[in-house]
């Protein structure tokens, strides 16, 4: 395997089964994110190299399911840098979308659509993760694989 293949593949992180994520849109308390997410740390060369508490949270993905949809978002709210996975998820219903949806990071109120990352509040904008859902070979449970990868520098 060549060295570019190798780095692709390493870029992407295995992060569970698809049957660890049950959908929030069924909990009656407001769509609380914990505790039917995940949070794990995916650290980059940067925070690798200068550990602190503010880099950990900035490694830091949040995974959830919400209506049928995946989504792996940076756990860092980009205004002030408090957890989103404090937050709460709701419906967009005024801009048309079928399958609108955004988080309001607990915090000061804030929201970021989770289809864009655009957010209410000046030019703020949440970091989406790329998601993958691969078949696993031979697996007689149905079950898929979650994988993420960080978004690109050029996409921040
Ligand atoms: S820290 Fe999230 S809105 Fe201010």
């Amino acid at each position: 395997m060549d060295c570019e293949k190798q780095s692709q593949i390493e870029e992407w992180h295995l992060i569970g089964l698809l049957s660890d994520f049950p959908d929030i849109s069924q909990d009656n308390e407001r769509c609380h994110i914990l505790p039917a997410c995940k949070t794990l740390s995916v650290p980059n060369a940067k925070s690798a190299q200068t550990r602190n508490r503010l880099s950990d949270l900035n490694d830091q993905v949040l995974v959830f399911k919400y209506k049928g949809f995946l989504h792996a978002i940076d756990n860092q709210c980009p205004h002030s840098s408090f957890p989103l996975k404090q937050g709460n998820v709701f419906d967009i219903e005024d801009i048309g979308a079928p399958h609108g949806a955004g988080i309001r990071c607990f915090r000061h109120g804030w929201k970021f659509d989770l289809f864009t990352g655009k957010g209410d509040s000046g030019p703020h904008k949440l970091n989406l993760w790329d998601i993958e859902v691969r078949e696993i070979e031979g697996a007689a449970s149905g079950d898929k694989e979650v994988w993420v990868k960080r978004p690109s520098q050029d996409s921040q």
